[in-house]
């Protein structure tokens, strides 16, 4: 027997355990040995039922994503679950942690699931460029129903396991530890009960008027949500054959879709995203070190970073800190915090109790003697050196001389703030990004002196506050900023050049950017990128350099919050319009600057947007400010709304190079 799939007998119940760490994903080994072991304990006449469980952290996550794109390897999961299903015996899957993509489809093949509280279920194929492809599409419609499946197969959202008993994917729920024990418990339950087994194949699905409107619905809203994404259309077609056609058809139509979907470029980027996340948590041996606890934090300024990141503790039920200059600029930092927490309420995001657990975590203080016994201090006052160089000479008198102190630049120079320190070798960037309690990219800024604890620390808690994570250099702007100021650049390149800021957010939309960039600068406020280019100490020898930008901002036309930016918005409804006389005063700003007025399609600007971030990549990869090229990948899609199903701007460039 293969020793990732192995079997015991419990007197009339055959218990087959699956031992495939870390999340036992169906390798060519577990599929043989599932096989193998269903096989064994058909054969042996004393055996009446069997459960089929996991070991370790959870039960299977998945097709082995490592094998995608290689050779595939016989047998085939498809046929493994025909051999469950058609077993002439009960099979139980016993679930615990998360039965995700080709995990809940062995579940489904099985005739009974049970579930552990606190488990998920999902077919999250979309997020890899796939669909399911061993049956998903045409099980989970049975069990579920159309619209339940719909839901789940084209969001790929992971379920709950209460939500999931609801909708009939689990059959049982229980509360209690000893997995192994319940399910032979309901093992013998149904077989006293039961005189035939659930086959989901068997379950007939009407191709009736009311299921029709049903997915005609879900098309639209599908193809709205995709945004040029192509799974979640394929699932659909997918899951429609279930309705119209047999089981076996379905399925046969399912692995032909499943198979164009592998090999189409979405799905390698979207694979290659999904390592390149989990990578990027990974430390270089050179700096990778035990990290200390994080137990008590402080924020240093209560504007919005600061209560965006103490919110981002909070959530994790880490004790924060918010330390302002005054009782009333205090005040005001926790009231926006309340505030934001009741939105969330009223929205149905967060419930009562949640949200009053969460701000017992926060605390506020004017004083900074009252750092004295917190692990990390985060600062995030002012873009000011001066003002950063006051405050780190004062956490230095007051923390303890082993508390972390993190600054939230966003690009001034680390190694320079930490002069103000007696011991630099504690001191380390954290580069939240705007809202910090939403935004999913953290940038980790080590200098020359941080010490592998420190950063070990910070790249292990970034992970629990949920954050992708990624360590970069010290150097103007370090990696996302610095990478974001070369598109924008670009950008307003071509703004000189005759684009209109409409057509330049139209095209970088339609490539699949969630904004255009001239909307997120008038979203972000015009002024910000212009202060923060004047403390650049090597600005680039170049008249044309962020014109278009820094002449709407010497003119007060800050964007959405002064009404006008590089679009004009209705003061009532805020919505956004062409402005004209930015148009004009850009192209007569470029007459003057002598830059030649032409038409660019479509396709030009997308290619010098992109262009300039991957050159900008390989810059920084150059000057070892980043620890590995797709880190960068992870940056955009996480950072700046880059779409997961092009990989990022390196894989992007790389692939179309090749
Ligand atoms: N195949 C191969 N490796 C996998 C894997 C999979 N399906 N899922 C996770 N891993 C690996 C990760 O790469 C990581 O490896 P390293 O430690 O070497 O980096 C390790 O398992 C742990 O993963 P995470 O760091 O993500 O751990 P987590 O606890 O944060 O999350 C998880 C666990 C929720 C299972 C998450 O890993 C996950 O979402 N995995 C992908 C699940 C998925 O997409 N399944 C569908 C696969 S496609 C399919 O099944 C097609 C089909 O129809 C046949």
């Amino acid at each position: 027997m293969s020793q990732a799939v192995s079997i015991n007998h419990q007197d009339e119940i055959a218990v087959i355990s699956i031992n495939n760490p870390p999340v036992n994903a169906l390798s060519q080994a577990v599929r043989s040995g599932l096989v193998k072991c269903v096989s064994a304990a058909v054969a042996e006449q004393s055996i009446r039922a069997i459960v089929l469980i996991c070991t370790g952290r959870t039960f299977i996550a998945g097709a082995d994503i490592s094998e995608f794109g290689k050779p595939p390897l016989t047998p085939y999961l498809p046929d493994v679950l025909a051999t469950l299903e058609g077993c002439p015996k009960p099979i139980i899957a016993a679930i615990h942690g998360t039965a995700l993509g080709g995990g809940l489809e062995t579940a489904l093949a099985c005739h009974y699931r049970l579930a552990l509280n606190g488990s998920r279920v999902g077919l999250p194929e979309v997020n890899l460029g796939l669909i399911p492809g061993a049956g998903g599409t045409q099980r989970l419609p049975r069990i579920a129903g159309l619209e339940n499946a719909l839901d789940m197969i084209t969001s790929g959202r992971h379920v709950k396991a209460e939500e999931a008993l609801e909708m009939g994917v689990v059959d049982e729920l229980s509360s209690e530890n000893d997995l192994l024990k319940i399910a032979i418990e309901f093992a013998r339950k149904i077989l006293t009960r039961d005189k035939t087994w659930p086959r989901s194949s068997e379950i007939k699905l009407e191709d009736s008027s009311v299921n029709q409107g049903v997915l005609k619905n879900w098309k639209t809203r599908v193809s709205k949500k995709a945004r040029g994404q192509e799974s979640p259309l394929a699932a659909m077609e997918s899951i429609k054959n279930a309705i119209q056609l047999s089981f076996a058809e379905g399925l046969k139509k399912e692995r032909e879709l499943f198979l164009t979907c592998m090999a189409s470029p979405q799905s390698k980027a979207l694979r290659h995203i999904f390592f390149a996340e989990r990578a990027a948590a990974k430390l270089p041996e050179s700096v990778a070190n035990t990290p200390i606890e994080i137990r008590t934090t402080a924020i240093i300024g209560g504007g919005t970073m600061g209560r965006g990141i103490a919110m981002c503790f909070a959530n994790q039920n880490i004790p924060v800190k918010v330390i302002e200059t005054d009782q009333e600029k205090l005040d005001q930092a926790l009231n926006a915090i309340e505030k934001t927490y009741a939105k969330m309420v009223t929205s149905g995001r967060l419930s009562e109790d949640q949200r009053q657990q969460r701000l017992t975590k926060i605390s506020g203080s004017c004083n900074h003697a009252s750092l004295a016994q917190v692990d990390l201090v985060i600062e995030a006052a002012f873009e000011n050196l001066e003002v950063k160089h006051s405050i780190f000479r004062s956490l230095d008198q007051h923390c303890r001389p082993d508390a972390i102190l993190a600054t939230n630049t966003s690009y001034l120079d680390i190694e320079a703030i930490a002069s103000a320190v007696r011991e630099p070798s504690r001191v380390v960037g954290m580069h939240f990004f705007s809202p910090a309690h939403i935004m999913k990219l953290l940038e980790v800024v080590r200098i020359p002196q941080t010490s592998a604890t420190t950063i070990s620390t910070m790249m292990k808690l970034g992970k629990q506050l949920g954050k992708r994570t990624v360590l970069v250099g010290n150097g103007f702007g370090f990696a996302a900023n610095r990478m974001y100021s070369a598109y924008g650049r670009e950008g307003q390149q071509m703004l000189l050049e005759g684009v209109t800021p409409i057509q330049l957010d139209q095209a970088m939309k339609n490539w699949g950017m969630a904004m255009g960039p001239t909307a997120v600068l008038d979203m972000s406020g015009i002024d910000i990128g212009y202060n923060a280019r004047k403390q650049n100490p090597n600005p680039p020898d170049d008249p044309c350099y962020f014109r278009p930008a820094n002449l709407l901002a010497e003119r007060g036309y800050l964007g959405r919050k002064t009404g006008r930016g590089f679009y004009r918005y209705d003061p009532e409804t805020g919505l956004a319009s062409e402005d004209l006389e930015i148009c004009a005063l850009i192209r007569e700003e470029a007459l003057k600057l002598g830059v030649k007025q032409r038409d660019l399609s479509e396709n030009e600007i997308q290619q010098r947007m992109i262009k300039a971030i991957a050159t900008e990549g390989e810059t920084i990869m150059s000057e070892g400010l980043a620890t590995r090229t797709s880190d960068l990948d992870v940056i955009w899609v996480n950072g700046y709304g880059f779409p997961r199903w092009r990989g990022g701007p390196m894989h992007f460039s790389q692939s179309i190079d090749r």
